[in-house]
C-alpha cells in the first residue's frame, strides 16, 4: 500500500498502522475506557442528513472562512497534537507547511516536539497555541509570554484534560514519554525496524515548550501521569478570566461541552469555543460535539466564534458541522494518521482530499459559499 492509495481516513490509518510500532499508533487510534466517545463521535454524523439544492449555479466555490479574526482558505484546521516527531521525524514542521500551503490554521501542542518559535518563524499561516495549565503558575506565564513573542494569533487553552483520561491501550503497551515500555510494547518495536533507525538518525525527540521551563527529559513521564502530576485540577474560571486578560488577544478554550460554560466564556471574554470532547480520549460516555452543537450555536453563536472537532473525517461531516453553524472545524487524526504514513506529503494529500470533497460536496448541496449553508439543509432522523 502507497501514499496515492490513500484515498480516505481509513486508507491513512492502515498505512500509518504498518508504519507505525504498535504502541505509536495505539496511542493516536486509541480513546478512553471503553471507547464508545470516540466511535460515536463520527457515527453522530450518520444520523443527520444534507438536503440539496440544485440548479444553483455553482461553477466558482468559496469555503474560506474567518474565524477568531483569521482568515483561513478552507473551513477546517489542524487541531493541536502532542509528540508528532514520534509519529513522523518531520512532526510539526510536516504539518505546519502543509498547512500554510493549503492556508488553513494549525496549532502548536504543550507537548509539542518542535520549538514554538521556530515553528512560527517558518510560515505565515495562522498559529495557534495549545495550553496546559499547570500547577506551577510561574512555568504557566513564561509559557504565555513565550507564544506572545513568538508572534502567535490565538491562544487555545484545553479544558478537558485536567486529569489524564484512562487509556487503557497505553496501559497494555506502556507508552510513555520518551519510552518506558513493557516487555509486549518493546516486541512491537522490534518488528518496526525501519522506524525504530529513523528515530535515531533524526533530531533528538524533546518537549521545547516544557523543557525551556522544567526537566522533563530524565524520567519516562506517561502521558497520564503528566496530566495529573503537572496539571493543576484547581483551575477555574477565575484563573482563566485572568489568563484571557493577560493575553489581550484572541484566546478560545478547547473541550467547552454544556451551554452553562459557554456562556460563562463570553462573560470572561474568550473570542472562541471549541465543542470537542479530545477525540473521545478524555471522559468516555461524553456527547459528540456534533450532537452537541446546534444548542451550544443558539445560546452563544451571536456573542462568540463556535467551533467543534472530534470524529470529523469527511468534508460532508464539515459541511454539517457549517450548516448547524460552526464558524469552523478541527481534525485531528486526520492528520495524524497520514503524517505517520508519510511525512508531509501525507499530511498535504489529506487535506487536499478533504478541500476536494468540500469544493465537490459544496457544489453538490448548490452552496457557493460557506455563509450559504443553513439548518434548511439538514434533517436529523
Ligand atoms: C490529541 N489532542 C490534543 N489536544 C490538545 O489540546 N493537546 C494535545 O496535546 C493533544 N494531543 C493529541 C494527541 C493525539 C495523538 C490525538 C489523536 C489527539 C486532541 C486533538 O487536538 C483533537 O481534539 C482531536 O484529535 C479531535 O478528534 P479527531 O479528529 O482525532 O477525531
Ligand atoms: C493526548 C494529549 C496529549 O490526547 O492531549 O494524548
Amino acid at each position: 500500500m502507497r501514499l496515492r492509495d490513500c484515498h480516505n481516513f481509513h486508507d491513512f490509518r492502515r498505512l500509518a498502522k504498518r508504519r507505525l510500532p504498535g504502541p505509536i499508533f495505539n496511542y493516536i487510534d486509541g480513546a478512553a475506557d471503553d471507547e464508545v466517545t470516540y466511535g460515536r463521535n463520527s457515527s453522530a454524523f450518520d444520523d443527520c442528513d444534507l438536503v440539496p439544492n440544485v440548479l444553483a449555479g455553482v461553477e466558482d466555490i468559496d469555503m474560506s472562512v474567518t474565524v477568531m479574526g483569521q482568515k483561513l482558505a478552507m473551513p477546517f484546521y489542524c487541531s493541536p497534537t502532542a509528540l508528532q516527531r514520534l509519529f513522523h521525524h518531520d512532526g510539526e514542521m510536516a504539518v505546519g507547511k502543509a498547512a500554510a500551503k493549503f492556508g488553513t490554521m494549525f496549532g502548536v501542542s504543550s507537548l509539542g516536539t518542535v520549538s514554538l518559535k521556530k515553528v512560527r518563524k517558518q510560515f505565515d499561516n495562522p498559529q495557534c497555541y495549545q495550553f496546559y495549565f499547570h500547577k506551577d503558575r510561574g512555568l504557566n506565564r513564561a509559557m504565555m509570554e513565550s507564544a506572545k513573542e513568538a508572534g502567535v494569533e490565538v491562544m487555545m487553552l484545553t479544558v478537558d484534560s485536567i486529569t489524564g483520561g484512562n487509556r487503557e491501550r497505553d496501559l497494555r503497551t506502556g507508552f510513555s514519554i520518551p519510552f518506558r515500555l513493557t516487555l509486549g510494547g518493546m516486541i512491537q518495536f522490534g518488528i518496526k525496524p525501519a522506524w525504530g533507525l529513523n528515530y535515531v538518525t533524526h533530531e533528538k525527540f524533546a518537549l521545547p515548550q516544557l523543557d525551556e521551563h522544567i526537566d522533563m527529559g530524565g524520567g519516562a513521564l506517561s502521558i497520564g501521569r503528566y496530566f495529573t502530576e503537572m496539571l493543576d485540577p484547581s483551575l477555574n474560571w477565575d484563573d482563566v478570566a485572568k489568563m484571557v486578560e493577560f493575553w489581550d488577544g484572541q484566546y478560545c478554550l478547547k473541550g467547552i461541552m454544556s451551554v452553562e460554560d459557554a456562556k460563562r466564556a463570553v462573560e470572561i471574554g474568550c473570542t472562541g469555543i471549541i465543542l470537542s470532547n479530545h477525540g473521545g480520549r478524555q471522559l468516555d460516555g461524553s456527547r459528540a460535539p456534533f450532537d452537541q452543537l446546534s444548542e451550544i450555536v443558539d445560546a452563544v453563536g451571536d456573542s462568540i466564534d463556535v467551533m467543534m472537532d472530534s470524529g470529523v473525517q469527511r468534508g460532508t461531516h464539515v459541511l454539517k458541522a457549517l450548516s448547524l453553524g460552526a464558524k469552523a472545524v478541527g481534525i485531528g487524526r486526520g492528520y495524524l494518521f497520514p503524517l505517520a504514513a508519510a511525512g508531509q506529503p501525507g499530511v498535504e494529500r489529506a487535506l487536499d482530499l478533504m478541500r476536494t470533497e468540500i469544493e465537490r460536496d459544496m457544489r453538490l448541496m448548490g452552496v457557493r459559499s460557506v455563509d450559504e449553508l443553513s439548518r434548511g439543509n439538514l434533517r436529523f432522523r
